[in-house]
């Protein structure tokens, strides 16, 4: 049966893709976005099935609109996600993504919703002691972002106690795809697929030998859909399970377009980590859910929908 399901930052790089999947599985969608001037999100984003709405999550509007519209399920992706403006207004990321969540969570009580679902992040665990990270890894954040994603988590464990929301909190890894914007401070994929389809130098900080793990957005957004009726009260880990390192990343790339680039060499920059993967034994134990995308296949598919968006002008 279609369910009524509203999706914060729906028009972003991460939303639009689960709305699309949860629109493709006959779920009646609404989107709720602000096309943040800083943020990926764009109208051309946008799912012409679902119900646009352009709204900041912090203001009145939304929790009169999320009154109004009694969504059965939220899925909560508008958030301020820049590391670097964390770190430079701590307040302003406080803002959005404490202050954003409290809101939603007070309307969706409000408004008899089952459950919400929050895309939180691998950036709550800071360094970690040991590989591979898991649920039960320490938090030790090292950005405000990270500090107002782990805080969300508690958030939503106290709403659900008080107030018997149902929540799954998804801890992404590093998401790449299509319609990653390629002008944000992170998303390397994507901003080298842009600069060496430009044929433009790409920047590799430290030796290029840290790794991180890039999970495909498709396989992102399927653990939402999975999480529309299992992982209650749960936070669960959603990657690739695979180390991947940066120069890896420019390797296949420029195998891939049939030629090479100047690189330019950069120290490390503060907070990044050498090595970091995951074990995503938990997703498939509790949601059914392993990544079915490769990195072989994936990173084609976004550098084909790069070529695509460039070519289109
Ligand atoms: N991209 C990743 O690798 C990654 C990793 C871990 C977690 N996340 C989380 O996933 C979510 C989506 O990230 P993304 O990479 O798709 O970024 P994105 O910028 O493409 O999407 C975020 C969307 O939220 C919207 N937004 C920002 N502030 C808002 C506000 N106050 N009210 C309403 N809408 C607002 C933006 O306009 C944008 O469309 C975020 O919560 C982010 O923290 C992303």
């Amino acid at each position: 049966m279609a369910t009524k399901i509203m999706v914060t930052g729906g028009a972003g790089f991460i939303g639009s893709h689960v709305v699309d999947m949860l629109i493709n599985a006959g779920n009646q969608v609404l989107v709720v976005d602000s096309l943040w001037e800083h943020g990926g999100g764009r109208l051309e984003n946008v799912n012409p099935k679902a119900t646009f709405f352009q709204l900041d999550v912090t203001t009145p509007e939304f929790s009169e609109l999320v009154r109004a519209e009694r969504p059965q399920v939220i899925s909560h992706h508008a958030a301020q996600h820049s590391v670097k403006i964390s770190t430079e207004k701590p307040d302003y990321d406080a803002k959005v993504n404490i202050l954003g969540l409290i809101n939603v969570l007070r309307a969706a009580k409000d408004a008899g919703t089952r459950k919400v679902i929050f895309a939180s992040s691998g950036a709550i665990f800071g360094t970690p002691d040991d590989l591979p990270i898991n649920e039960q890894t320490p938090q030790r954040p090292e950005s405000p972002y990270g500090i107002t994603k782990m805080t969300s988590e508690h958030y939503l464990r106290y709403w659900r106690v008080a107030n018997g929301l149902q929540y799954t909190a998804l801890r992404y890894g590093n998401v790449y795809g299509p319609r990653q914007d390629p002008n944000g401070e992170a998303g390397v994929i994507a901003i080298f697929a842009k600069r060496i389809l430009e044929r433009e130098p790409v920047r590799i900080d430290w030796d290029g030998e840290q790794t991180k793990d890039y999970v495909f957005v498709q396989d992102v957004a399927r653990a939402t859909l999975l999480s529309l009726s299992k992982g209650d009260g749960e936070s669960i880990c959603i990657a690739s399970g695979e180390p991947i390192s940066v120069n890896q990343i420019y390797r296949q790339l420029t195998e891939l377009v049939g030629y090479e680039v100047p690189i330019q060499r950069a120290p490390r920059r503060a907070g990044d980590v050498h090595a970091a993967y995951f074990d995503v034994s938990k997703a498939a134990r509790v949601l059914g859910w392993s990544p079915e995308v490769s990195f072989d296949a994936g990173i084609r598919i976004t550098l084909d929908s790069f070529r695509g968006a460039s070519s289109a002008g």
